[in-house]
């Protein structure tokens, strides 16, 4: 079957056709997926949700090419990857793909700029030391590049994450609940990043279970007991820099993270 083709020719940056999953466990077999059509074009910004088990990561998995369907295609800026061998995957994925986590997923005992660099050893790209730098500026930690991540707050080791993510230029950046382990202040910067990045041609693709969270998005997909239920295109998405700033303020809060960020990223 041909990928779906938007009007003006392109193909969409994802085409998912009738992918299903199934975990072969011996005794049980489990349809984490069953026949998901999807296609999310060049630009999007757009929110999964579900419930638990409902297969969304296991669909990120796919989508970001550390794992393959059971069934159906999966082409990616117009290639079928779906039959792709392991060693061409990881060559699509470190070009292509850059993951968020929800629990970071950093190097300990690591500076921050130091994991921003390692993705471009794996690249060969030139100038590693200075695009490391220029991507820590880009989510306002230019002047944390020396932090090993224990000494960074959970929402400034996200943003070295998310710097990690960005420093190859990814085609897609794919995020499975990065505000989960957040409070809400850092994970309102964390959107304001997303947005920014989106506004800049970024595709975004975000697993979330906070329905506050998706409202930053202009379309929601949902999944249950591993089928796509629902596709929504959200009219008027919350906008994460007026959100922060209607935050309450404390007087005794020491508040030297928010207008860093609105600097960073405007
Ligand atoms: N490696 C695996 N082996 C076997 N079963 C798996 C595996 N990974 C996921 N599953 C099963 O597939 C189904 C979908 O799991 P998945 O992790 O995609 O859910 P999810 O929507 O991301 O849930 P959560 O919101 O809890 O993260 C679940 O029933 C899960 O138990
Ligand atoms: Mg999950």
């Amino acid at each position: 079957m041909a990928s779906a083709v938007t009007p003006d020719g392109t193909p969409p940056v994802i085409s998912v056709r009738d992918i299903s999953k199934i975990y072969d466990l011996g005794s049980t077999r489990v349809h984490a997926l069953r026949h998901v059509d999807l296609d999310i074009h060049r630009g999007e910004l757009i929110a999964v949700m579900g419930p638990s088990g409902s297969g969304k990561s296991t669909l990120m998995n796919i989508i970001g090419c550390l794992d393959q369907a059971s069934e159906g295609d999966y082409w990616l800026d117009g290639v079928n990857v779906s039959d792709m061998t392991e060693d061409e995957l990881a060559r699509v994925r470190n070009r292509k793909m850059g993951f968020v986590f929800q629990q970071f997923n950093l190097l300990p005992r690591t500076s921050a700029l130091r994991q921003v660099q390692l993705p471009m050893i794996y690249s060969g790209g030139e100038d590693r030391e200075s695009r490391a730098i220029e991507a820590l500026k880009a989510v306002g930690l230019g002047d944390r590049l020396d932090h090993k991540p224990t000494e960074l707050s959970g929402g400034q080791q996200q943003r070295v994450a998310v710097a990690r993510a960005l420093v190859n230029n990814p085609t897609l950046i794919m995020a499975d609940e990065p505000t989960g382990a957040l409070d809400t202040r850092s994970g309102q910067e964390l959107l304001a990043i997303f947005q920014r990045l989106n506004a800049q041609g970024k595709t975004i693709v975000m697993v979330t279970h906070e329905y506050d969270v998706a409202m930053h998005c202009r379309r929601i997909v949902r999944f249950k007991d591993g089928r796509l239920v629902a596709d929504e295109s959200v009219e008027q998405p919350l906008d994460a820099l007026e959100e922060l700033a209607k935050l309450p303020h404390f007087a005794d809060e020491e508040d030297e993270l928010a207008p860093s960020i609105e600097e960073a990223i405007s």
